[in-house]
């Protein structure tokens, strides 16, 4: 039997109704923010996420499905929604034309990472990138809405914030943190070794035990920022008080894509395991023109739909659109064609089955039905049926034609 490659999923059933739903709340929320949809290609050369989410990253540096095509491109499966949605910006010149531009996608994303709970090789984002803000505010409006999502879908959270700096007080911050880290170079993992030269801050997110422990003294990247991003730091931090968004400052969190400046944050879930991170997003104002178009202040974030998916608090499903059966089998050709009237307007669940009552009555119950009734000859004789409403009980009766 062939089956799907592992951490690819199918979602099917009761997750697919669970997938839509969210897809229905978040694109409810964004569209209220004044976000509008866009879809990007699944395929994008591989150039533009090396040069996005950068050449230093796990993404990039061990887990893009990257090939050559039949008309030798490089090219590889979008790993993230931000890159394609920047490359959009930029082609169709909305740099160019400036103002303010505001999208949500929603869609596959494919990381080559081992397995496991929580984390797939194809998984699904909800995401949102704004551009043209270079405001503070725009990064807490962020914030807000991803707590809106989460708050509509049932969901608890602890949300965790940081600021990267800015190209004023980064740098200054880097060499000092490196010359922390080359003290005790000797006892660090290989891969910290490896960022050293190629992103060194990317060492504070190291999940090494050890690491850890060697870098609870490094200097705080908090603690270097430039007047301008402590500024604006502390606002962020001012409106998800006054809104009652509660939030820890994570200093080591440095997130996994070299895109990000300033404002940085994550939602984590204490209740998934150890893949906890559901969302998560800053400012990114240098992309746009790393990516030749002109300088653009951005923001954005993405949320992990699998890892979101057992929380959400379903609301109760409530009895929806007719069932109708057939009692016997002359009665089969009606109950077709007053289903296809009737699925102009309504859901309708039909059995083409010649069955007794009660077993029609467990078919409208198992679709959730709202509406059942039944067509047998007694029905096609007197020109009329009678419409039972499963919910309150009541019964009318009508005829045929008006169905
Ligand atoms: P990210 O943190 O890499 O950010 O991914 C966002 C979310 O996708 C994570 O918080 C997690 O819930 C989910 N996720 C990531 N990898 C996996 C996986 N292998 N399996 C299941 N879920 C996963 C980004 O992708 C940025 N593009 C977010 C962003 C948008 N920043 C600015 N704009």
């Amino acid at each position: 039997m062939i089956k799907s490659l592992r951490g690819m999923n199918d979602i099917l059933s009761e997750d697919y109704e669970r997938f839509t739903y969210f897809i229905d709340v978040a694109s409810d929320v964004a569209k209220k923010y004044g976000f509008h949809f866009i879809e990007t290609p699944l395929l994008e050369e591989t150039a533009l996420f090396k040069r996005s989410v950068g050449e230093s990253s796990d993404i990039v540096g061990k887990e893009m499905y990257q090939f050559t095509d039949k008309g030798e491109n490089d090219v590889c499966l979008r790993p993230e929604g931000t890159a394609g949605v920047v490359r959009a910006f930029i082609q169709k010149k909305l740099d160019k034309a400036g103002g303010i531009h505001r999208f949500f996608y929603y869609g596959s994303m494919f990381r080559y990472e081992r397995p496991q709970k929580g984390r797939l090789r194809q998984f699904h984002q909800f995401g949102v990138e704004s551009f043209g803000v270079d405001s503070v505010y725009e990064d807490s409006i962020m914030i807000m809405m991803c707590a809106d999502i989460l708050e509509r879908c049932g969901i608890g959270y602890r949300l965790q914030i940081n600021s990267l700096g800015d190209s004023n007080c980064m740098p200054q911050y880097r060499d000092n943190l490196v010359s922390f880290v080359k003290n005790c170079e000797d006892e660090i993992c290989e891969d910290c070794k490896r960022r050293l030269d190629t992103n060194p801050i990317r060492v504070l997110d190291c999940k090494n035990d050890k690491c850890q422990k060697l870098y609870e003294n490094a200097p705080k990247l908090i603690n270097s920022l430039c007047d301008g991003c402590e500024s604006d730091f502390t606002k962020l931090k001012k409106v998800l008080d006054d809104n009652g968004i509660n939030y820890e400052i994570d200093t080591n969190l440095v997130r996994g894509l070299d895109y990000y400046s300033k404002t940085a944050f994550e939602f984590v879930s204490d209740n998934i395991g150890s893949q906890s991170a559901i969302a998560g997003g800053g400012r990114y104002d240098r992309l746009v023109e790393f990516l030749d178009g002109k300088p653009t202040p951005a923001v954005g974030f993405a949320m992990g739909i699998e890892r979101l998916m057992e929380l959400i608090v379903m609301p109760e499903s409530s009895r929806d659109g007719y069932y109708i059966g057939a009692m016997d089998e002359e009665t089969v050709d009606l109950v077709i064609s007053l289903a296809h009237k009737k699925r102009k307007t309504d859901k309708v669940t039909i059995d083409y089955k010649a069955k007794n009552f009660k077993n029609h009555i467990k078919g409208a119950d198992k679709a959730n039905a709202k509406y059942f009734c039944l067509i047998g000859s007694n029905e096609i004789d007197s020109g009329e049926i009678t419409i039972k409403n499963l919910d309150d009980k009541t019964e009318e009766t009508i005829k045929i034609e008006t169905f």
